[in-house]
């Protein structure tokens, strides 16, 4: 019995493959045709939403998924069909890539979450089960109410408290950047991404967690980032038995600080990492390993993104790095050592840059939604539940009739007039690095307290530079994640002599 239904198995698969095979080597033509045959009846629905020509048997996502990372990709598609609404079929279900910010307002602001899900389950597993990232619904309401940010003092007290265990750890990170340059070009996104993973693991635990813990988080990652490339959303966990050992031996290390931290119920005397706060707080619930886990690859991978970006940026460009430093000399320079997260926020041209290198090169450029329901309307056009909505970030923030010279980095352009900051600020209409609506980021006022630490250091403490000819946008766990960008630090004389 079992050997029959083994045979039956190869012959089906056989069969499969030669089919697939003969169908794949028809001319396009033929491939047009065959896909009309299949899925025409379905296309007449959408007849009146302009995009590629779908061909047998992927239909025309190929064009998304081709060589180019996707929002460069998308950005191709809707330049050519010039309309905010495009139609790209994935095998025979109609998808659709929107980019006007009418329509991204329609989805993420004024439809959000009682309309569209967040699909991304198949990232369940590495990010454990309290992330509201993955949840959907009434779970997500309740998972973001007792997530640790959503605290009523977490902004005003814990947010500012972090400023000087985030200053002193990177510049222990740029004196090994600096070492590490004198022997040749270092890979600037993978330390930056490490200086990020330092200064999280000591707001969060009140320690940072060494080499050994940052490979565990990156295998994790890069386990991630496979299922996000996959074309099946993989709904189980992973099977490497590498995977299960490593997830192991992740929570254990957390595990090991919340005990002890737990162990008095009492908030240590001048500690401030997130599990005292919340001692501090007397919140109900404990904080978790998972949740530890889960903040980690929420941030430090589009933090230290978004530190490169600006890096990048400023590096071409040593008249804006003048300026920066005579504004970061103003407020900070004197007390580098010091410095307070309200003098940090005095610096308006800081801001500017920040946020110019965000819209250029936006860490999180593409990602989707789901209709949660049949009948949901984008623009007019109907949808099927279960239709996916892609969102490109890169296009609103590179969009020609809004933005002068989009593709030039200009910081001057938020300081036009003294309402520009103000009128275009995070998760507006046409700047939304950080999404944008009710699941905008959770944790983008650490993240950014991270970004100026860091450039603010690197600009007055540092002479750094980067080699253009080695940025490769690179997609990488949903985030951009420049690897090959090879550059160089050397530390000047107002480096703190004492750390
Ligand atoms: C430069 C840094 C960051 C960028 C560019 C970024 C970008 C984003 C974007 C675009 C979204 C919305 C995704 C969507 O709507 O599908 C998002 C959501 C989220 N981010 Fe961030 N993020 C950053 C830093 C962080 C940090 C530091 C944390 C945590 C410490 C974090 C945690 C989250 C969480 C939990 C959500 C889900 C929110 C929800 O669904 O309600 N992010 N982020």
């Amino acid at each position: 019995m079992g050997c029959t239904f083994s045979v039956l198995a190869v012959i089906t698969v056989v069969i499969v493959g030669v089919i697939y095979v003969i169908f794949t080597r028809l001319p396009k033509s033929s491939k047009k045709t065959l896909f009309k045959l299949i899925h025409g009846s379905k296309m007449k629905q959408f007849s009146n939403t302009p995009g590629p020509t779908p061909v047998f048997p992927m239909g025309s996502v190929g064009k998304l998924l081709g060589s180019d990372v996707p929002w460069v990709a998308a950005s191709r598609i809707s330049a050519k069909y010039n309309s905010g609404i495009i139609l790209i079929w994935v095998m025979g279900e109609p998808a659709f890539l929107i980019n006007s910010t009418s329509l991204l307002k329609e989805v993420l602001q004024d439809k959000d979450i009682k309309c569209f899900n967040k699909e991304v389950k198949h990232l369940g597993p590495m990010l454990g089960p309290n992330d509201p990232f993955c949840a959907n619904g009434d779970e997500y309401h309740k998972l973001r109410e007792l997530h640790p940010f959503m605290r009523p003092n977490w902004r005003e007290i814990w947010l500012p408290s972090q400023t000087a265990s985030i200053r002193k750890l990177v510049f222990i990170n740029l004196s090994k950047m600096a070492m590490a340059s004198k022997e040749k070009p270092i890979k600037l996104m993978w330390l930056c991404q490490r200086m990020m993973f330092d200064t999280f693991s000591q707001s969060l635990l009140g320690t940072t967690l060494g080499d050994e813990a940052h490979e565990e988080y990156h295998f994790i990652g890069e386990i991630g980032d496979i299922r996000i490339h996959s074309p099946l959303q993989q709904k189980f966990p992973p099977w490497q038995p590498k995977y299960h050992s490593t997830m192991k031996s992740w929570y254990a290390r957390f595990q090991k600080f919340i005990d002890a931290s737990y162990a008095n119920p009492e908030p240590t005397p001048g500690a401030t990492d997130l599990i005292n706060f919340l001692k501090k707080e007397r919140a109900e619930k404990k904080y978790s390993p998972d949740e530890v886990g889960e903040t980690l690859h929420g941030g430090v991978y589009s933090v230290g993104s978004a530190i490169v970006s600006v890096i990048h940026c400023l590096a071409k460009d040593h008249l804006r790095v003048q300026k920066l430093k005579e504004e970061l000399n103003k407020y900070i320079g004197a007390k580098l050592d010091s410095f307070t997260y309200d003098e940090l926020q005095k610096c308006e041209y800081l801001e500017c840059v920040l946020r110019e290198a965000l819209r250029l090169l936006p860490p999180v450029s593409f990602y989707s939604r789901k209709a949660n329901k049949d009948g949901v309307t984008v623009n007019g056009v109907e949808l099927k539940k279960g239709s996916t909505v892609m969102i490109s970030t890169w296009d609103t923030h590179h969009d020609g009739t809004f933005w002068t010279d989009p593709f030039l980095f200009n910081p001057e352009r938020w300081q036009v007039d003294e309402d520009f900051l103000k009128n275009n600020t995070y998760g507006s209409d046409h700047f939304c690095p950080f999404g944008r609506g009710l699941r905008q980021c959770m944790g983008y006022p650490y993240g950014l307290l991270n970004i100026k630490i860091s450039v603010a250091a690197f600009v007055l403490t540092t002479n750094f530079s980067t080699d253009p000819n080695t940025w490769k946008d690179n997609f990488f766990f949903g985030i951009n994640m420049p690897y090959s960008l090879r550059g160089r630090v050397t530390l000047n004389e107002k480096f703190p002599s004492q750390l």
